[in-house]
């Protein structure tokens, strides 16, 4: 499909859509629920980590179902996900300290869960202002894919920050880190496999 024909953009038009939904599938409930704050922040933070892991499905997808294509509209999967951390993090410091920078900058530094989460927003920083196409020309591939492999560490330390969040139950947590742990696997599985054909081939040419 052509970059910027009407079908391209059409699909860009329905993920934009698609994407922006959690803002009123979290804000709109905020209103009636008995703790707005909590629930806006809960919101978001759990809709970032899922776009997240959404990131990291397109790979994998796009290589079993044959779809190359897929791998255009990871970037603004990223972004997103992003941006719903980003407004996390705001309605942390915003709504649920009230900027009280003081109390902000100690459970950054008392409560692992909170350290574990700054961590992995600023991790994602680096990775959200090389997204273009610019930088990725001015950074190299080799060097911004280094970079962007941060992500296998990122997605992570989101799922420890929700584990570390609660004291019991982890039902939901476990199936999270399942998903994660079966698409890093994968990564780890296509490496192998990529190695294993050079080998061969190198091997071949030798012979
Ligand atoms: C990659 C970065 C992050 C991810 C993926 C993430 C994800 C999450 C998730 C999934 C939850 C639980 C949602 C639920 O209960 O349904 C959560 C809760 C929370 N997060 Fe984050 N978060 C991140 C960064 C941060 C940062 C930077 C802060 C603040 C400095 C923060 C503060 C909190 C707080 C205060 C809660 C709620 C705790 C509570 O209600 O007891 N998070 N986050």
């Amino acid at each position: 499909m052509a970059k910027g024909s009407i079908k391209d953009r059409l699909i860009y038009a329905a993920m934009w859509l698609a994407l922006a939904a959690p803002l009123p599938i979290v804000l709109v409930p905020a209103l009636t629920a008995f703790n707005p704050i909590e629930y806006i922040l809960r919101g978001l933070g759990l809709w970032g980590l899922r776009l997240l892991i959404l990131g990291l499905v397109i790979t994998p997808a796009a290589r079993i179902f044959n779809l190359p294509v897929l791998i255009r509209y990871r970037r603004t999967v990223g972004l997103f996900a992003f941006t719903y951390i980003v407004l996390h993090l705001l309605s942390y410091v915003v709504l649920d300290q009230f900027f009280d920078w003081n109390r902000i900058f100690q459970d950054i530094l008392k409560r692992p869960f909170i350290t574990i989460g700054m961590g992995a927003f600023l991790a994602l920083i680096p990775l959200a202002v090389t997204s273009t196409n610019g930088m990725l020309r001015r950074l190299g591939p080799v060097l911004w894919k280094r970079l962007h492999s941060l992500i296998y560490l990122i997605v992570p330390a989101g799922l420890v920050h929700y584990w570390l969040m609660v004291k019991a139950d982890h039902d939901s947590q476990i199936v999270y880190g399942a998903i994660i742990a079966v698409l890093l696997a994968w990564r780890v599985w296509d490496r192998f496999q990529a190695a294993q054909r050079r080998k061969a081939r190198a091997a071949a040419k030798a012979s």
